[in-house]
């Protein structure tokens, strides 16, 4: 048996023992897999599950999502960030509709909007079996271990990274084509649990025998995280509270809402009623929540907290409506 067919069967008997039960394993239905693998483009496993099941409940099928308010969608997108996804997503949704039926190919998948690469050959492979290796992060980690250290060219692949083509065909040369659907998610599950970015688990790894590093690889440095503060106003009457509306061209979270933001020059005498650590991208946010009044706030209206869920509140308005137990 060759090397790429020893792979195959030892990571597919892995995976049929050892994968997680994850609300889309074993699903067919393309439009849920399109639903899930967006979500993972940017969002841990962990947060996912939950709001997945919660999305496809309220949006069952393409056409309902296509019939949807902008708003209704990104409201149920909430906590997840990055809503560009979200758009993309409902307009994937209203292109799918007027074609009259789901995409069945990787080439035709990656004309709908936000379907990159590596979503096409996923759900091309997960719902229809198209022979399509897909390369995401934990991906490139196995093939980057794997291929560490081994044959006539492990000096060349040590010294150089891999170059992004290399992933593609590594993986599809890796690919089982009688079973790429679970093959790809195998591989994966592989880097997810297995073989960690830090100290992989070489001990639990079923092709460890083939493996050219079993060990870490050398750390490439993180880029360095900024620390700021933001300081929110908390402004509530008779069960409503007020919320303020990001611009429409603002090109991070457009158009949702957020409570107001309280301005650092205004001298704060009270103590927060909260405090809370939030990070996006590359910034570490110290985030402090004052009750404060009514004051002139643009583009701000009063919100009803039993009807906070239906408005497409950012992330952090969540998170902090949430720890005040107003959702
Ligand atoms: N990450 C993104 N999609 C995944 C899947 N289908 N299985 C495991 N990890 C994933």
């Amino acid at each position: 048996m060759g090397h790429a067919a020893k792979f195959r069967r030892l990571l597919l008997q892995w995976f049929d023992q050892h994968q997680r039960k994850l609300p889309w394993r074993g699903e067919r239905d393309p439009y849920r897999i399109l639903v899930s693998e967006i979500m993972l483009q940017q969002t841990r496993v962990a947060v996912v599950e939950d709001r997945y099941i919660k999305f496809v409940k309220q949006f069952p099928s393409a056409a309902i999502l296509a019939r949807a308010r902008e708003s209704t969608v990104l409201a149920a997108w909430s906590g997840l960030g990055y809503y560009r996804r979200a758009r993309a997503l409902h307009g994937a949704a209203k292109q799918v509709v007027s074609r009259g039926k789901f995409p069945r190919t990787a080439a035709e998948l990656v004309e709908l909007p936000g379907v990159g690469r590596y979503t096409a050959a996923a759900v091309a492979s997960i719902a229809f079996g198209e022979p399509a290796a897909v390369v995401d992060g934990n991906v490139k980690r196995v093939v980057e271990r794997l291929c560490t250290g081994q044959g006539n060219s492990s000096q060349a692949i040590a010294e150089h990274p891999i170059a992004e083509e290399d992933y593609w065909r590594i993986a599809g040369d890796l690919l089982d084509r009688r079973r790429a659907g679970d093959f790809n998610q195998a591989m994966m599950e592989l880097g997810a649990m297995v073989c960690l970015p830090g100290q992989p688990l070489c001990t639990q790894c079923p092709v460890s025998g083939l493996c050219g590093s079993r060990g870490p690889l050398a750390k490439t440095p993180k880029a360095s995280r900024r620390k700021a503060i933001v300081r929110y106003a908390l402004v509530r009457r008779n069960g409503s509270v007020l919320l303020q509306q990001r611009a429409k061209h603002h090109s991070l979270m457009p158009g949702m809402w957020e409570l107001p933001a309280l301005d650092i020059d205004l001298s704060v005498e009270t103590e927060p009623l909260l405090k809370l650590r939030h990070s996006i991208t590359t910034t570490d946010y110290t985030v402090l929540v004052h009750a404060a009044s009514p004051g002139k706030v643009q583009g701000s209206r009063w919100t009803s907290f039993h009807s906070l869920h239906r408005l497409p509140l950012t992330g952090l308005t969540r998170k902090i409506m949430e720890k005040l137990n107003h959702v």
